[in-house]
């Protein structure tokens, strides 16, 4: 028998892709240094964080986890709630940031190229250390917090919206983009 759900799986299961992708991520940023650019791979990167890790992922967090979480006595100001928005919004401000470079980079020129790197490597900084926080601590209390029916509510709401799509593209597509990305420049 399956093993029940709970509060947080499906989100510590989104946050182990987007840890592998900030992997390629990382490799990608190597190759650039070496003056091998793949921008297009570096694009399909951006899509992945914009669509899956930010609309689909974070919509979650956002919309149902944390709500849930200020209902049963977690204030949005002042806590762990109020961090994980801002790194939130931050880690939005950097992959706009990526996307402009990338466009820029068309144009050719190394300043463009400059952008994009730093940009990348503050969003991986920001969401490595981002998912452990909320690895082992805010899913920590979201796990001990929110009860069986709670749960079985939750999970539903978190279907809901993994079966939407996301300019166009599904959750199942951008894994797919994720398993592309991965095999090209993942660990094995
Ligand atoms: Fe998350």
């Amino acid at each position: 028998m399956a093993e029940p759900r709970t509060p947080t799986g499906v989100l510590r299961e989104e946050h182990q892709l987007i840890l592998r992708v900030l992997d390629v991520l990382q490799a990608l940023l190597e190759k650039g240094e070496a003056g091998e650019w793949d921008l297009d791979a570096m694009r399909e990167c951006v899509e992945f964080f914009r669509l899956f890790a930010d609309a689909c992922h974070h919509g979650k967090e956002e919309d149902l986890l944390f709500p849930e979480l200020e209902a049963r006595g977690i204030p949005r100001e002042g806590g762990p709630i109020a961090v994980m928005l801002f790194e939130h919004k931050q880690g939005r401000g950097f992959v706009a940031r990526m996307a402009k470079a990338l466009e820029d980079a068309g144009g050719g020129g190394v300043e463009p190229l400059n952008r994009l790197d730093h940009a990348a490597r503050s969003y991986l900084e920001l969401l490595r250390a981002h998912i452990n926080k909320e690895d082992n601590v805010l899913f920590n209390m979201a796990d001990q917090m929110v009860d069986r029916p709670g749960c079985e509510l939750l999970c539903g709401q978190y279907d809901v919206v993994c079966a939407r799509h996301f300019e166009g593209r599904t959750k199942e597509h951008l894994e797919i983009l994720a398993g592309n990305l991965l095999g090209r420049y993942g660990h094995p």
